[in-house]
Order: structure tokens, then C-alpha cells, then sequence
């Protein structure tokens, strides 16, 4: 939907943005004379004037409008750029001034047969007064200065755009400077003209004018203009409106597995609020941040949380924490967050003591998950080195978030590739189906991530899953800071050789027939293959899944 409105409101921009730079041309031809500028406006009517043009043009102005006022409408914060105010409102000053020459051109033209040449439209914007000519100045300059602004932001993180920069520059000044110059020059020519006796006469008759529509385009701009002002002020009372139901409906509560809920007291701990509730919680230090008996898995709702303070980081550091547990006498939640206690309340202080066993090196039975991003070599060629971090930034918070949603844990970030492990904690039926899950999130984040960065992509982004299951060896390896907990083993070996069997088989995901099985899940849609697996000795049953998203849900 936001892919589908981003692309219309371009085109849309784009159909507005040809038609002013077409009419600001057709004024500069004011430069030659006032018989070139008509000239030049017979050429500009055939375009935009009949129906086919026309058509598009009124089309385009009622998507963009339409758009501006959604934004307005559903965006969370008014808490914008400079440049992106101003671009907001130059926009809505557009219809507000442009009420007056729409009607006094192409509606009387159609209402009442006047023919506006050039002459009778400059003799109209300044012959009496010079403020209907200033104001159409004006809405030129506004018009042009919005569209370019959009142009900006549109082009600006295209990889070519620091060379091709100047150039826009110098259209974005010379476009609007020659229509300037050519209105100026026929303004001064029609000026000189009305003084000959008889001139004045002879152009309305020439134009066929009807006095009834001075009144009507009077009292019609008027009314555009209010109707204008209800319509975005409207909108931006129903915005109002909109923010306090959905503030009332989103008062934050804190989330305990089995489903329960309680609302979030300000300023109260997670163990705090559990007390208050009558849910019994381990706490030996009494809430001082120093047992660690308290701790909680986060799964939800973690990225509102602070990190940690020094007292906090180095209970968990001692006890070998992953980065989702927390404790709970120390986080404050403002935002909902879904815990899950990790020691039974009756808990004693040796069990906050103890490190996971697995840190000192074990045999488990966890699920290894392998992802890479397709093309990125191609993807990354050209673009500046702060595009191409940005970008990976932004693929590895959605992959790594995915995992740790589901309850897994990064291993490692390899180039543009993801390792995970599933089932530190949990046995291998649960750690297979998290695994699952997040797959199943990740096609989701990355599909969300393409739609947020279609303008700057090439291409879609896509990626390869391996996801195997089995017996690794596990504990913390490496050395000084390199060190961290990892797994190594056949079962790590395979799930990456599955990763890269997706490109040959041409799927977005190979998961082991084992995953599958243990999982407990259905499995029965996705087509299951035997296939050779490098460094083993018998072949390996798999089963290829074409897209992430459509995985059975857990
Ligand atoms: S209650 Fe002891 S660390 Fe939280």
C-alpha cells in the first residue's frame, strides 16, 4: 500500500511538475514577443488543453492533493525537516492562490466563451492593481520551489546524483528566470499598449468578454479558498481526533507468556509492576540490580527499553546474559514489552550465580539458520560507501530483530550474511519452530524493507535461507574481545551449504526434511527433494520453499 501511494504521489508530481515547467516555458517565449508567447500557449493548450492532457493533468492534481492530505492525516509526528515543512506548505499554498487564474482562464473560458489571450490575462493582472500580477508571481515561484524540493528528495540518494547535481541546479534557477523575464517583458508591452486610446476595447471584444465573469471568478475564488481551508483543516482535526483514539487504545501494558497482561505504571520497574499485581517474581537482592534472580527474557518491545546502565551490564555480563534478557528490577518500561521470567520465583541466590552451562563448551541440539542477501556485490557497485552501511544497517536490524523475536540468537553478522542459533534454552522442537518463525519474519521485514526503499533500489532486495537442525558443539570461543558464544559442527556446515543451494535451486529457502519433521509443523505444500550435500556422504531430504511468508504459522 505506502509502495503503491509513494509511486503515485511521484507520478503524480512529476504529471504536475511537466506542466508548470511546460507553462513557465510557454511565458518565457514573452522574451521574443506577445505573438510568440500566444504562439507558444496555442502549442502548450494542445498538450495540457484537450481532453487526453486535460484528462491526465486533473487527474494528477486530484491524487496529489488527495495524498497530501492522507500524509497529513495519518502521520504520527508533525515534527518535520525545514525542508520538508517547507515543501508541505508551499504545496497547500498552491490551490489558495492559484483559485483566482484557473478561473479567470480555463473555467470562463469554458462558462463563458472568453478566449484569454496573453495580453487580456497581463492586462488583467496588472493594468488596475499589481497585486493579482504579484500573486501569480508568487504561486509560480511556490509552484516551482515545491516541485523542485520533490525532485531533491526523490533524486538525492540516487548513486549519480552529486554529478548530475549542477546541472538540475542550473534548470531548477534558469526554467523559472526566463518565465520571469518573459512575463516582465509583456507585462511592460501590454502596459504600453493600453494607453493608446481604443486598445482596451478592442481586447475585450477580441477575447469576447462577458462582465458576468469578473463577478463569478470574484466570488468563485472566494469560495475555493474557503473550501480549500475547511478541507485541510478538517483534515487536520480528524488527524487530531485519530491520535487521541489511538492513544486511548494503545495504553501500554506490560505482557507474561501464557497471555496475561497488565497495564504499565510510570516510572515502576517490570518487577515493581509484577508486585503490585500479585505475580510472583525472584528477586533475592530485593530489586538493587545486583543477584540477577529477576531476569527476563525480552520479546518484545526491547527497542523502547534504555540499555542497560554499568550496574545492570555487569550482572549480565556475569552471568553470560544474550543481549534480550534484562532484569527486571532494573527496566522502567514506557512502551508495552512482553517478558518471560527466566528463574522460578522460588529462585535462590546461587541460581543467580550460575552461568549457563553452555558457555563452558556442551554438545546441543539447536537449529543453525544461514541467510545471505542476494546480488549485493552488484547492489553496492557505485553507490557511496555511507549509502551502501546505511543500507546493511538497515537489512541486519531486520534480520537480527526477526531472530531475536522469535527467541534465537545472532551468532554473527558474515559480510551481507546472518548466522543464528535456536535452542539455547529451549529443546529442539521449540528451537526448530522458532527457527521457522523467524524466517517467516524476515521475508516479511525484508519485503517492508523493499517498500521503504523502493526509490533507492535498483531492484528488490532478495535472500537465501539455509535453516538445519542437529547435534553442534557450543560455548563461548575466541579471544580477548573476539570472544563470544558460537557453535561449530556438522549440523553448522550443512545449514550453510542449504543457504547456498538456494541460488542453484533457485528458491528464497532450503530447510532440512528434519526441521520440518521435528518442527511439528505442516509441511506438505512445499516440494520435498533429496540433494547432495558437499563434504557428506549420503544425500540430504529437503524442502524448498519459494517464499519465506508463506511458511505455516507457528
Ligand atoms: S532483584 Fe536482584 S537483580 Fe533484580
Amino acid at each position: 500500500m505506502t509502495h503503491t501511494i509513494d509511486r503515485l504521489r511521484l507520478g503524480s508530481g512529476l504529471v504536475l511538475l511537466a506542466f508548470v515547467t511546460c507553462h513557465l516555458l510557454n511565458h518565457a517565449a514573452g522574451i521574443v514577443s506577445l505573438e510568440a508567447q500566444d504562439w507558444a500557449r496555442e502549442a502548450h493548450h494542445a498538450i495540457w488543453g484537450e481532453w487526453p492532457g486535460l484528462t491526465v493533468l486533473l487527474a494528477a492534481t486530484v491524487v496529489h492533493v488527495a495524498i497530501a492530505l492522507r500524509a497529513i492525516y495519518v502521520r504520527r509526528s508533525l515534527r518535520l525537516a525545514p525542508l520538508e515543512w517547507g515543501q508541505l506548505l508551499l504545496g497547500l499554498a498552491i490551490p489558495f492562490l492559484l483559485a483566482e487564474h484557473v478561473l479567470g482562464t480555463t473555467v470562463s473560458e469554458a462558462s463563458f466563451g472568453i478566449e484569454p489571450s496573453y495580453a487580456y490575462v497581463q492586462a488583467a493582472l496588472w493594468l488596475v492593481s499589481p497585486w493579482p500580477g504579484i500573486k501569480q508571481v508568487t504561486v509560480l515561484l511556490v509552484a516551482w520551489v515545491h516541485g523542485t524540493i520533490g525532485i531533491y528528495y526523490w533524486l538525492r540518494l540516487k548513486p549519480w546524483f552529486h554529478r548530475a547535481a549542477p546541472y538540475l541546479l542550473a534548470a531548477a534557477v534558469l526554467v523559472p528566470a526566463l518565465s520571469l523575464a518573459g512575463i516582465i517583458s509583456t507585462a511592460i508591452e501590454v502596459m504600453a499598449l493600453a494607453r493608446q486610446p481604443g486598445w482596451i476595447g478592442a481586447l475585450l471584444r477580441s477575447v469576447h468578454f462577458d462582465p458576468e465573469a469578473a463577478e463569478f471568478v470574484a466570488e468563485g475564488e472566494l469560495t475555493a479558498q474557503i473550501a480549500f481551508v475547511v478541507l485541510v483543516a478538517g483534515t487536520v482535526a480528524a488527524r487530531a481526533v485519530r491520535q487521541a483514539l489511538v492513544a486511548r487504545s494503545q495504553r501500554p501494558m506490560l505482557r507474561y507468556p501464557g497471555g496475561r497482561k497488565v497495564p504499565i505504571q510510570p516510572g515502576a520497574s517490570v518487577l515493581e509492576i509484577s508486585r503490585s499485581e500479585g505475580i510472583a517474581h525472584a528477586s533475592v537482592c530485593g530489586g538493587r540490580g545486583r543477584c540477577s534472580t529477576c531476569r527476563v527474557r525480552v520479546s518484545a518491545g526491547a527497542e523502547h527499553l534504555p540499555p542497560p546502565d554499568t550496574q545492570e551490564t555487569r550482572v549480565l555480563a556475569r552471568i553470560g546474559a544474550p543481549p534480550d534478557v534484562r532484569l527486571a528490577c532494573q527496566i522502567r518500561p514506557t512502551r508495552s514489552l512482553e517478558v518471560v521470567p527466566l528463574l522460578p520465583a522460588s529462585a535462590t541466590a546461587e541460581a543467580g550465580f550460575r552461568r549457563p552451562a553452555y558457555l563452558a563448551g556442551q554438545e546441543r541440539e539447536l537449529a543453525v539458520m544461514f541467510t545471505d542477501l542476494r546480488g549485493f556485490t552488484q547492489l553496492s557497485d557505485g553507490r557511496l560507501p555511507f549509502d551502501v552501511v546505511y543500507l546493511l544497517n538497515r537489512y541486519f536490524a531486520a534480520m537480527g530483530g526477526a531472530v531475536e523475536q522469535a527467541g534465537g540468537r545472532v551468532d554473527k553478522f558474515i559480510g551481507d550474511g546472518v548466522m543464528a542459533l535456536f535452542g539455547l534454552t529451549d529443546p529442539p522442537e521449540e528451537a526448530c519452530r522458532q527457527a521457522l518463525a523467524a524466517a517467516r519474519t524476515m521475508g516479511a521485514a525484508l519485503d517492508m524493507l523493499n517498500r521503504d526503499m523502493a526509490n533507492d533500489l535498483p531492484a528488490p532486495l532478495r535472500m537465501g535461507i539455509g535453516i538445519h537442525a542437529g547435534p553442534v558443539i557450543v560455548g563461548e570461543m575466541g579471544h580477548g574481545l573476539a570472544k563470544q558464544l558460537t557453535a561449530i559442527g556438522d549440523t553448522v556446515n550443512i545449514a550453510s551449504r542449504l543457504e547456498g543451494l538456494c541460488k542453484t535451486l533457485g528458491v528464497a529457502m532450503v530447510v532440512s526434511d528434519h526441521v520440518a519433521a521435528v518442527s511439528g509443523l505442516p509441511f506438505d505444500g512445499f516440494e520435498r527433494r533429496e540433494t547432495e550435500i558437499r563434504g557428506r556422504d549420503a544425500a540430504l531430504a529437503v524442502r524448498l520453499v519459494g517464499d519465506p511468508r508463506e511458511l505455516p504459522q507457528v
